[in-house]
């Protein structure tokens, strides 16, 4: 595909686009964000200067997707589970989004993305909850991409939360049908949009850490060992390409 002014010319990322075909990119991007403490500690850094560098690949990341046409961006902030690692990097995680959130809504907005922040929402500190609520609402009528931000998130606890939600629902209607798939996928933090076509995960992990467990049910998985300060457009282009060469049999033959 080409796309004016998007990539340097002569560089090595003009073959990668060249070669990538626009009609069969995906319609959703997950992406689980890892390896930003270990790029630190391999520049004898502290962990947080490691998230600090990740963010240019989220903004980077999140331009290039919208770039290229893509429908939804999930990305993979903090989950659940995160909340075991030291206080002293938690706080400086929330920091570090209230300090994303406040430098780029502007314009991630103009960019006519639509921000969701998916996840526990509600146990977050407040003053987090007041920044993305500000998101949300100043971006809401926007209509080129989708980007969620996945934060106290987990496969789990959204599966849980959308039963839950259903149960109550149902309780409320006098409702006591069997759900379906449909009414399991609706009420999920994604109702609404298709599940992604592709999930990346950075800095080689080979699992999946409790994320979008619905979801990614027919995801092409792509494992990269690059960590994510270090994802940038030639990552993004070499992981759209690899999937364009798989073969999405569905069960099929
Ligand atoms: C990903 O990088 C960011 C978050 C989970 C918040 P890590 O902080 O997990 O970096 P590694 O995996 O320890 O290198
Ligand atoms: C997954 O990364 C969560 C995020 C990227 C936010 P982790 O670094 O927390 O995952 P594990 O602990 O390696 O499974
Ligand atoms: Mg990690």
């Amino acid at each position: 595909m080409r796309l004016d002014g998007f990539v340097e010319p002569g560089s090595e990322e003009v073959a990668l686009l060249e070669s990538l075909d626009a009609g069969r990119l995906p319609r959703h991007i997950a992406v689980i964000m890892d390896g930003n403490g270990r790029w630190a500690g391999q520049r004898m850094l502290p962990r947080v200067m490691g998230h600090r560098a990740g963010i240019d690949s989220v903004r980077e990341i999140v331009e290039d997707t919208r770039r290229l046409g893509i429908g939804a961006l999930t990305l993979y902030a903090f989950s659940t589970e995160n909340w075991k690692r030291p206080k002293a990097e938690v706080r400086t995680l929330m920091r570090l989004l209230k300090e994303f959130i406040r430098k780029e809504m502007r314009r991630v907005h103009e960019n006519n993305i639509r921000f969701q922040a998916i996840g526990r929402v509600r146990e977050l500190d407040e003053s987090v909850q007041g920044e993305l609520r500000r998101f949300e609402e100043l971006t809401a009528g926007n209509t080129g991409m989708v980007l969620n931000v996945a934060l106290n998130y987990s496969g789990r606890a959204e599966l849980t939360d959308a039963c839950n939600r259903l149960i109550a629902e149902r309780a409320r209607a006098g409702d006591a049908s069997e759900v379906d798939e449909d009414a399991i996928a609706g009420a999920l933090y994604t109702a609404g949009l298709p599940d992604p076509d592709l999930l990346i995960r950075t800095s080689g992990e080979v699992r999946i850490s409790n994320f979008l467990l619905w979801q990614i049910a027919y995801a092409e998985i792509y494992i990269t060992p690059t960590f994510w300060p270090d994802f940038r457009r030639r990552h993004l282009l070499e992981a759209l390409v690899e999937y364009q060469r798989r073969d999405r049999r569905y069960g099929g033959i």
